[in-house]
């Protein structure tokens, strides 16, 4: 088991949100060393060999969106990162700019270098006034001090980072809706090709990177790509910051390294602590609300009866028939008093609530699933009505613009394909449905599959 910490290694430190005590840390060496030492290349080439994984949800390597940057003369480049973090159950990315608003800003100024950008942004949504503001001071004491501005390090290379806030849409988490935001529109998704690679930014070639994804590369260069690859396992390189809640014992968030079971994540008291209240766990969505729920029993092992580990690949083994994805690390823990079908409703009511409406089997087919779960939901269900809802995620998944779609189509297939039994007993025991609370029946039917 890996306890390395590499983001989070100085988080207790006293006062190390700011520039005096990040530096007395050990903080900008991986600028010096890249701006005086490495090419920009050869920065590309030390994240292509560390494995690193985009952090922002679809696990793409990084090394190799870089490279796909385009480079015509005579036109600025953008890097934008993205700090959106809306997915419900995802919290990582606001506890790392809170406390180390300087890890994110040398990360930053180190892949702008690598990338041949002048200019980037901080695109973070509107509910982060606070850490907006933190962002803005560590800005500009990190200029003061040279680390941004004009000529860093006598180099020649220029860097600025503005921080932008949203207005708290979180369809302006997916890269083309946050592009189209930042220039001061309204956040819809665009249709790709091009993609921000090519056409991105006032259609300038740019790269969107989650907040995690741009503070690894200051290990990477500081310790070598190689080192970083050294832990986790196989595709699943490095550390990974994880959001866990629910029923647990100890919400917050934790630094693993990919080599480490489900079942430790859980359990063990470094981690999350066990399951609340003496309770039993009974369901997990292990990577924010938009992938797969996994009942107990498919998410501490496989079909094939391995061990299901915290990597990317473990936790997606077995497709969305019996696994998940490792998505944003939003880690939500259901224990055996939670209703699926009532938790279902309330998912598919926030992606109805954020759909932008361009495209109709989002637009229209969200509406549809939030009004069916809370009819049954509230008892008053039919048996068709499990197959409607069947019918309709599977008419959004794959045919709309962007993957919000997709991203309300899997709860709700996932919820059927395991729970079936509880959308049966929701419509066979109406008059248990009728427990209110707050207007939305809270019953969850006993079940076998508990741990
Ligand atoms: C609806 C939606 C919301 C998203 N929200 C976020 C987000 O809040 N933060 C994020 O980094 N990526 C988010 N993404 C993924 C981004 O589109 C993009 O893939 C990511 O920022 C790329 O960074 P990475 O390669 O470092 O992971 C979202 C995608 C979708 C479809
Ligand atoms: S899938 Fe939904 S959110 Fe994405 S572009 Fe279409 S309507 Fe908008």
């Amino acid at each position: 088991m890996s306890k390395t910490k590499l983001l989070l290694k100085n988080i207790d430190v006293e006062g190390i949100r700011f520039y005096e005590t990040y530096r007395r840390e050990g903080g900008y060496r991986s600028v010096e060393k890249a701006l005086k030492t490495m090419s920009p290349d050869g920065i590309v080439d030390e994240v292509k060999k560390s494995g690193l994984r985009g952090r922002g949800g679809a696990g793409f390597p990084t090394g190799l969106k870089w490279s796909f940057l385009a480079k015509p003369t005579g036109v600025p480049r953008y890097l934008v990162v993205n700090a959106d973090e809306s997915e419900p159950g995802t919290f990582k990315d606001r506890y790392l700019m809170e406390f180390l608003p300087h890890l994110l800003i040398e990360g930053i100024i180190v892949s702008s270098f690598a990338l041949g950008c002048n200019c980037s942004y901080i695109y973070i949504r509107g509910e982060y006034l606070w850490i907006a503001e933190i962002l803005e001071q560590a800005i500009s004491e990190a200029k003061n001090k040279g680390w941004l501005g004009k000529n860093i390090l006598g180099t020649g290379f220029d860097c600025e980072i503005h921080v932008q806030l949203g207005a708290g849409a979180y369809i302006c988490g997916e890269e083309t809706a946050l592009l189209e935001s930042l220039e001061g529109k309204r956040g819809n998704p665009r249709i790709k090709p091009p993609f921000p690679a090519v056409k991105g930014l006032w259609d300038c070639p740019t790269v969107v990177n989650n907040v995690e994804t741009i503070a690894a590369v200051v290990p990477i260069i500081n310790d070598g790509g190689y080192e970083y690859a050294k832990i986790g396992i196989g595709k699943s390189t490095g550390t990974k910051l994880i959001s866990a809640c629910g029923n647990i014992n100890k919400q917050g968030v934790y630094e693993i390294g990919m080599d480490i079971s489900v079942e430790e994540f859980i359990y063990s008291d470094e981690y999350c602590g066990g399951i609340a209240n003496g309770r039993k766990l009974k369901a997990c969505i292990p990577g924010g609300s938009s992938v797969p729920i996994l009942p107990a029993n498919l998410l501490l092992k496989t079909t094939k009866g391995e061990q299901r580990m915290m990597t990317y690949e473990s936790l997606s083994d077995g497709g969305f028939a019996t696994g998940s994805m490792m998505g944003s690390g939003g880690f939500i823990v259901l224990d055996d008093k939670q209703c699926v079908v009532k938790h279902t409703y309330t998912l598919a009511r926030f992606y109805r609530h954020e759909s932008c409406g361009q495209c109709s089997p989002c637009r229209e087919g969200t509406g549809w699933m939030e009004k069916i779960l809370l009819k049954i939901e509230n008892g008053k269900g039919n048996m068709s009505d499990i197959d409607l809802l069947w019918d309709i995620q599977r008419r959004i998944e794959g045919n709309t613009i962007c993957p919000l779609g997709d991203a309300a189509a899997w709860p709700v297939a996932a919820a059927i394909r395991h729970f079936r039994d509880e959308f049966e007993w929701h419509i066979t025991h109406p008059e248990m449905c009728l427990k209110k609370n707050f207007g939305i029946a809270n019953y969850a039917k006993p079940i076998e599959t508990v741990v």
